[in-house]
């Protein structure tokens, strides 16, 4: 028996697209399914001024191949020493959608993150004066902190100030992985929002551990407790406007991953939209499918819903994946969910 759902085009508020022949060999994954994402600015070096996000943005467009359509949504790298009117020029004209904040230390290419939270408190005004949204990496990297504590004691000692002090700043709370940041969503009313990736709906911290150690599920936030993923799962199939998909496909070549010191990240890109047919059907939630991830993003972003569509069909037979996508003559594992999918778009 087959089975089709066909949405409005959707888009991915949070997607790593790197640079050189990663970038060439990884955005068709993306602009096969998708219209437009919210472009990672951590680069070596980061992407922190206008100039930098413009040539960046020009190296997309011509990575693209010739028949594919897709906007980069740029963002800058926020840095304590960023200038307030480069960023503002730079949403003055079009360029940027949003800022990142990346605490210091938190994650892949942050060192030059932000440390000292009152020296950024100038530009942070100034984007809640002119409408430019902030996302943020929301874990603290204090060595004292475990990691797995380290997303709710963010909300407390980082975000929470933040919004109190400037409640006009539009704030997405990127790739949550608690209960915590499901809740801290959903008693704010207004200006706040949160994007959840596929590979947390999907895993949890045992997947990682149990077993032998999964380097290809490692990735931060790092995923948490059941518990927590079943909090991200019932917010992400809820159809609630605050919480919406940003995969955070974030590729490494497996010479990187399968390492002693395995960098972070799963690579989504490719099957992300069939998983998530998976996940919200498993939830009985197919009818908020198109809100997750074609509608809610748009909606806080103030932009327009895509014109046109995909349709996802789901087969009797699995669909078969590629697991590796070349980079070159390097190889990027594709995010394997543990279990036969039969959804694809089609
Ligand atoms: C990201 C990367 O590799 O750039 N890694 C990850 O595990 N998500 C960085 C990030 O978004 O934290
Ligand atoms: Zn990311």
């Amino acid at each position: 028996m087959t089975k089709s759902l066909t949405i409005t085009r959707p888009d991915d508020w949070h997607l790593h697209l790197r640079d050189g022949a990663m970038l060439r060999a990884i955005l068709p994954e993306t602009a096969r399914h998708f219209a437009r994402a919210i472009i990672m600015p951590n680069l070596m070096p980061p992407v922190v001024t206008g100039a930098q996000a413009l040539a960046y943005r020009d190296r997309i467009l011509a990575a693209l191949p010739a028949g594919m359509s897709f906007e980069p949504l740029m963002t800058l790298y926020l840095t304590e020493d960023s200038n307030t009117e480069d960023i503002a020029a730079a949403h003055a004209n079009g360029l940027i959608k949003a800022v990142k904040l990346y605490p210091a230390g938190a994650t892949t290419n942050s060192a030059s993150g932000v440390s000292d939270f009152s020296k950024v408190f100038g530009i942070l005004e100034k984007m809640a004066e002119i409408g430019l949204p902030l996302c943020v990496h929301g874990e603290v990297t204090d060595h004292n902190i475990d990691i797995f504590d380290r997303e709710a004691i963010f909300i407390d000692r980082v975000l929470e100030p933040i919004r109190s002090s400037i409640p006009e700043l539009r704030i997405i709370m990127e790739h949550i992985t608690t209960s915590d940041g499901v809740d801290y969503v959903r008693e704010n009313e207004a200006n706040l929002a949160a994007t959840i990736t596929t590979h947390h709906l999907i895993i949890n911290r045992n997947h990682i551990l149990v077993g032998g150690i999964k380097p290809h599920y490692y990735c931060l936030p790092v995923a948490k407790r059941e518990e927590h993923r079943l909090a991200l799962r019932i917010a992400a199939t809820s159809g609630d406007n605050r919480f919406f998909l940003g995969t955070d496909s974030a590729p490494h070549v497996d010479t990187l991953k399968e390492n002693a010191c395995g960098c972070a990240g799963c690579f989504t890109a490719s099957n992300t939209m069939a998983l998530l047919a998976h996940v919200f059907e498993e939830d009985q939630s197919l009818n908020h499918l198109e809100a997750f991830a074609s509608q809610n993003g748009p909606a806080f972003y103030g932009m327009p819903l895509n014109n046109d569509t995909i349709t996802l069909t789901k087969s009797d037979t699995p669909t078969n994946f590629p697991s590796k996508i070349y980079a070159g003559e390097e190889k990027v594992t594709v995010f394997d969910p543990g279990f036969p999918v039969y959804w694809s778009v089609t």
